[in-house]
C-alpha cells in the first residue's frame, strides 16, 4: 500500500518534470523566452555580419546552411528578404525558413538556379557533418553556380583538429573565388573570440558586378 503511494507520487513527478521540460523545449525552439548563444561567434554573426546584409539592397536572394534551435530567429530576422535554409537532417526543418530545403549541400545546385543568389552563409556545418572532402567541394561548386557574380559567400568554420576534418583552403574549389573584405570587419578572414575558434571566411564570385572592396 505504502509503495503503491510511492510509487504513484514519482510517476507524478516524474510526470511534471517531463511537462515542464517539454514546455521549457518548445519556448527555447519558439525563441519566446529569448534565449540565444551568447558567444563572440554568435555576436559577430548576429550583430555585425547580419546587419551588413539586411541593410544592403544588394544582397535579397539569401540562403542559411544548417539550423538549429539558436537559428529559428533568423527567419524574423530576414524578413523582407527571399530568405531560404538548407538542412540534411529533417528534423531540423521547423527551425529553417518558410522555403526550407531538406538536402546536403552538395545538392545545392539542384535548387536554385545559376546565379540566383547574393549570399550563402554556410555556418558551422564545415566540420560539424560536411567533413569529407569530394563533399566540400561539390558544396562549394553547387556554391559557385548559384551565386550571382559579386555574390558573397561566408563560411564560418572551427579552426581546431577537432573540427578541421582539413583545412578548407586545400578545397580547389575555392579558387573559383576571390577573397572579399567585409567592410565592417575590414578583414576576408576573421578570428573570433572563442576556444573553437571559430573563424570567419568572406568570398566574392568574381566577375563584372564584383563588389570587391580590396
Ligand atoms: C552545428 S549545426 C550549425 C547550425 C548553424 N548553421 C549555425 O550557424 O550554427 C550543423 C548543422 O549542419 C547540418 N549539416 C551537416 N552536414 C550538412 C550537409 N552536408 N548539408 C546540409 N546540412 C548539413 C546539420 O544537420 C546541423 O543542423
Amino acid at each position: 500500500m505504502l509503495s503503491s503511494l510511492f510509487r504513484e507520487k514519482i510517476e507524478n513527478i516524474t510526470h511534471l518534470g517531463a511537462r515542464v521540460g517539454g514546455l521549457f523545449a518548445s519556448l527555447m525552439a519558439s525563441g519566446r523566452l529569448g534565449i540565444y548563444l551568447g558567444t563572440d561567434d554568435r555576436r559577430v554573426l548576429e550583430t555585425i555580419i547580419f546587419p551588413y546584409f539586411i541593410e544592403s539592397s544588394e544582397f535579397s536572394h539569401i540562403l542559411f546552411v544548417g539550423c538549429r534551435w539558436y537559428t529559428m530567429r533568423y527567419r524574423k530576422a530576414f524578413e523582407g528578404k527571399d530568405y531560404w535554409t538548407l538542412d540534411i537532417d529533417p528534423r531540423q526543418r521547423r527551425y529553417g525558413a518558410r522555403k526550407h530545403i531538406i538536402d546536403s549541400m552538395e545538392n545545392l545546385a539542384r535548387h536554385f538556379k545559376d546565379n540566383a543568389l547574393d549570399l550563402v552563409v554556410c555556418n558551422g556545418v564545415f566540420g560539424w557533418g560536411l567533413n569529407n572532402k569530394a563533399d566540400a567541394e561539390n558544396a562549394l561548386q553547387g556554391c559557385h553556380q548559384c551565386l550571382r557574380e559579386g555574390g558573397v559567400l561566408l563560411l564560418g568554420w572551427n579552426d581546431v583538429p577537432q573540427r578541421r576534418p582539413f583545412h578548407p583552403r586545400e578545397c580547389r574549389t575555392l579558387a573559383l573565388f576571390d577573397p572579399w573584405v567585409f567592410p565592417p570587419l575590414s578583414a576576408s578572414e576573421y578570428l573570433t573570440d572563442t576556444r573553437n575558434r571559430h573563424t570567419y571566411d568572406f568570398y566574392v564570385k568574381p566577375g563584372s558586378a564584383d563588389r570587391r572592396s580590396a
